[in-house]
């Protein structure tokens, strides 16, 4: 069994529900960005879709509403979400959902017309083998698209306060957990390499010129439901409890400058079997 970066089985009833919140506020936050990477795929009428590593399922549910003649299945390792998606979302009827494991689907080969993931490559430890096992159920000429981070691209300027040992903190307990920060830059060459065709970029950032920013700071807002003492970062020792809360404070105060300028740097990756 393969450990990814991301594995909510050990939290309690509230800290999934609020998990659960904070993933579905960065989707509705998003929702020009994933709009575009559907128009971004340029397809008519694929049959069948995956949206691997679902999660809360409204990734599943805007593809089921874009692609209404599609049927989408919304595939995640964590059971809790896939029991609560087939309750929440009972009554879009070309939507079902699948308890699985990215790295073994349970689908033929040559069976899927679209593949399409948000946000999970960055904890995937084997993205290659991932790829690789999409790379066999995708039909040919099927697609692959995924949604996900780079690090990189992110500007928040002006700095707040702590920003550096912010980066330090964050970048240390990201590396340790094996949540890959530059993922995106990655994806390009890991569709090259499993020889994917028609490999092209859509930049589906986060930004203050584009987003409202009273929605970035909700954005911002749903991060904080971990206790400052006892956050992963204040662990690393590279950053106090106290340290931490300020630079959350005066990132929010940035964020609500009219002239400060904020990206959450996103990209949207595709190829063609
Ligand atoms: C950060 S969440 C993203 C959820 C959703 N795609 C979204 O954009 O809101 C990552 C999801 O990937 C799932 N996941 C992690 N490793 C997985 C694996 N090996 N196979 C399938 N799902 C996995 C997690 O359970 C979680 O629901």
């Amino acid at each position: 069994m393969v450990h990814d970066s991301y594995d909510t089985t050990y939290f309690d009833k509230k800290l999934f529900i609020q998990e659960s919140e904070r993933l579905s506020e960065s989707v509705r936050i998003n929702k020009v960005g994933i709009l575009n990477s559907f128009n971004f795929l340029r397809m008519e009428n694929p049959s069948l879709i995956l949206d691997l590593g679902c999660g809360t399922g409204e990734i599943s549910l805007a593809l089921a509403r874009f692609f209404p003649n599609s049927r989408v299945i919304g595939l995640d390792r964590e059971n809790r979400f896939i029991t609560e998606n087939m309750r929440k979302y009972s009554d879009q009827k070309n939507l079902t959902f699948v308890q699985s494991d990215c790295y073994s689907l349970p689908f033929e080969s040559n069976s899927i017309d679209l593949c399409y993931s948000r946000f999970l490559f960055q904890h995937l430890r084997t993205p290659d083998l991932a790829i690789a096992e999409i790379f066999r159920v995708l039909k040919p000429k099927g697609k692959i698209g995924i949604f996900d981070i780079d690090k990189k691209i992110d500007i928040i300027y002006p700095f707040p306060v702590h920003s550096k040992k912010f980066n330090t903190a964050e970048a240390f307990y990201k590396k340790l957990i094996r949540n890959d920060l530059y993922i995106g830059r990655k994806l390009i060459s890991l569709l090259l390499q499993s020889h994917f065709n028609n490999v092209a970029k859509l930049d589906v950032s986060i930004d203050s010129l584009n987003t409202n920013r009273t929605d970035i700071v909700r954005l911002i807002e749903s991060w904080n439901y971990l206790d400052f003492n006892s956050h992963p970062y204040v662990m690393t020792k590279r950053i106090t409890s106290v340290e931490l809360k300020e630079y959350f404070e005066d990132l929010l105060k940035v964020t609500k400058q009219t002239d400060s300028y904020i990206c959450f740097g996103l990209v949207f990756i595709t190829g063609s079997k």
